[in-house]
């Protein structure tokens, strides 16, 4: 490369780094980078999302249904059953909504029991079709501007016991009845604004 074509890599970079100042502002004390890049914001997010989803399907929905304790019911209000874990995700997700600072997480899917899970919008369409074709690669996009920038990414949402397919493929509402253990059933969706304003 000529020595030109190194003055323009330099300026691109300096832009590049003038773009996204989070990624690159240093703490003057420690000299560690301030901002966490929000990608890896959102891997920690899910690492708990996923941990109470896991820890209340396998202790508490699942063992007081084979203890014959109680039913867990999508009507789980009307019913005085348990909520699903799939609800557990949906309320929780509400609370933190109104108490923090506007995170929210929900799961979507192209075949849903229920139809308000199916995707929204073009990204959520086109970030089905990604983590269905790459599942451990999250697929990302930051909308709007200034205060209202959003970060937002989906996680592959994967069939990991065959309680998650038996459930589904025997749902009346399900329109797919034959998922198997590892398919990819829809996704995790995360997002949060990028503004601390
Ligand atoms: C006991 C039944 C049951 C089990 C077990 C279950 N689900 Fe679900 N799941 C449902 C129901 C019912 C809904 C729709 C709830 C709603 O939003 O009203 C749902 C919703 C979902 C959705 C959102 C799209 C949709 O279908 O509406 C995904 C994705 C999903 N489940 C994945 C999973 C995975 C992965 C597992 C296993 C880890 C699992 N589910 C276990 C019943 C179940």
């Amino acid at each position: 490369m000529t020595s030109k074509a190194w003055t323009w890599v330099a300026v691109l970079l300096m832009i590049a780094a003038l773009a996204v100042p989070s990624l690159f502002a240093m703490d003057k004390n420690s000299g560690t980078p301030e901002g966490i890049p929000p990608r890896i914001v959102a891997d920690y997010l899910r690492a708990v999302i996923m941990a109470h989803r896991h820890f209340y399907t396998i202790h508490i929905v699942n063992r007081l249904q084979k203890e014959g304790i109680v039913d867990a019911s999508e009507n789980w209000q009307a019913t005085h059953s348990l909520p699903l874990p799939v609800q557990l995700l949906k309320e929780t997700s509400e609370i933190a909504e109104l108490t923090g600072p506007d995170v929210r997480y929900y799961l979507i899917s192209q075949w849903p029991i229920n139809k308000a899970n199916a995707p929204a919008n073009e990204f959520e369409r086109m970030a089905l079709k990604e983590v269905q074709m790459n599942p451990n690669r999250p697929y990302s996009s930051t909308t709007g501007g200034g205060e209202r920038r959003l970060f937002e990414t989906v996680y592959a949402d994967v069939a990991v016991t065959t309680a998650c397919v038996q459930c589904h493929n025997s749902h009346p509402n399900s329109p797919k009845s034959d998922f198997k253990v590892g398919d990819v059933m829809g996704g995790l969706v995360i997002s949060f604004p990028l503004s601390n304003q």
